[in-house]
């Protein structure tokens, strides 16, 4: 079995990105493929095969595969994007998983985006966003059961994704902004808070016994580090401003 990151280079078009919190800036797109390049290194320097799509110039959110698909063991359920625009981006990541996993899909009039979906070992936590919606959580409990998953919607109101607000930084450990997901919501795991002055501190990418982590937030950095985490550095300021962070960029799993 290989370690298989899917990724997918920066769309030309990215300047046109869904923004739902943040204000438009410019994005300089050969410093968005320079810090992207720097990302598929490190997976692939941590051991990861990357298979990487090609280049969709008129899909502007396509760098951000994670929102795709979600791949279990067993599965791969294969979402349906929340924004229209983003819809198209599937077809791509569908075939690239046919190989490795028996695909399922989201149907209409269910709505969901990857980033939304939090798995801690056989629970899947699902943010209940302006991208994802109630039919895809039911949709989800009923194709997931028979694998033994335990499907738990949660409303996130004040961030783009679930994932915008908590994500696994160990496997017994959860990084969360507490102002934007209750972290008594998440039961039997050590729970480690953002600083107050990084709302948006609390993404990381677990990648076996570390995590690839933005640059942009030393003070949560701190308390990550001081809870004993391990930390690969990497600057994710201009894919940052197209509301993306370090778990939306690849797809991981054995294959
Ligand atoms: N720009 C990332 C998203 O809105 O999906």
């Amino acid at each position: 079995m290989r370690r298989i990151a899917i990724t997918r280079d920066v769309s030309p078009a990215i300047t046109r990105c869904e923004l739902t919190h943040l204000q438009r800036a410019p994005i300089d797109l050969e410093i968005a493929r320079s810090q992207h390049r720097a990302y598929e290194k490190e997976l692939e320097r941590l051991g990861w095969s990357l298979l990487r799509l090609p280049v969709e110039p008129d899909l502007p959110d396509s760098v951000f595969v994670e929102d795709a698909a979600i791949v279990l063991d067993e599965v791969a359920v294969i979402t349906r994007p929340g924004a229209p625009s983003r819809r198209p981006e599937t077809a791509a990541v569908a075939e690239a998983l046919r190989p490795y996993r028996l695909l399922l899909t989201i149907e209409e009039p269910g709505t969901m985006d990857g980033g939304d979906v939090l798995r801690i070992d056989r629970d899947l936590y699902i943010g209940v966003s302006r991208r994802t919606n109630e039919a895809a959580v039911e949709q989800m409990k009923r194709a997931l059961a028979r694998f033994g998953y335990r499907v738990t919607g949660i409303e996130v109101s004040e961030c783009l994704h679930l994932k915008s607000a908590v994500t696994l930084v160990d496997q017994e450990t959860i990084l969360i902004n507490p102002r934007w997901v209750i972290p008594g919501f998440f039961q039997g795991v050590r729970v480690i808070e953002t600083d107050p002055g990084e709302p948006y501190a609390a993404n990381g990418l677990l990648l076996g016994r570390r995590i690839l982590y933005p640059t942009a937030f030393p003070r949560t950095r701190e308390r990550l580090t001081g809870g004993g985490i391990r930390i690969v550095d990497i600057d994710m300021s201009e894919l940052a401003k197209a509301e993306g962070a370090v778990t939306c960029c690849s797809i991981l799993f054995e294959g």
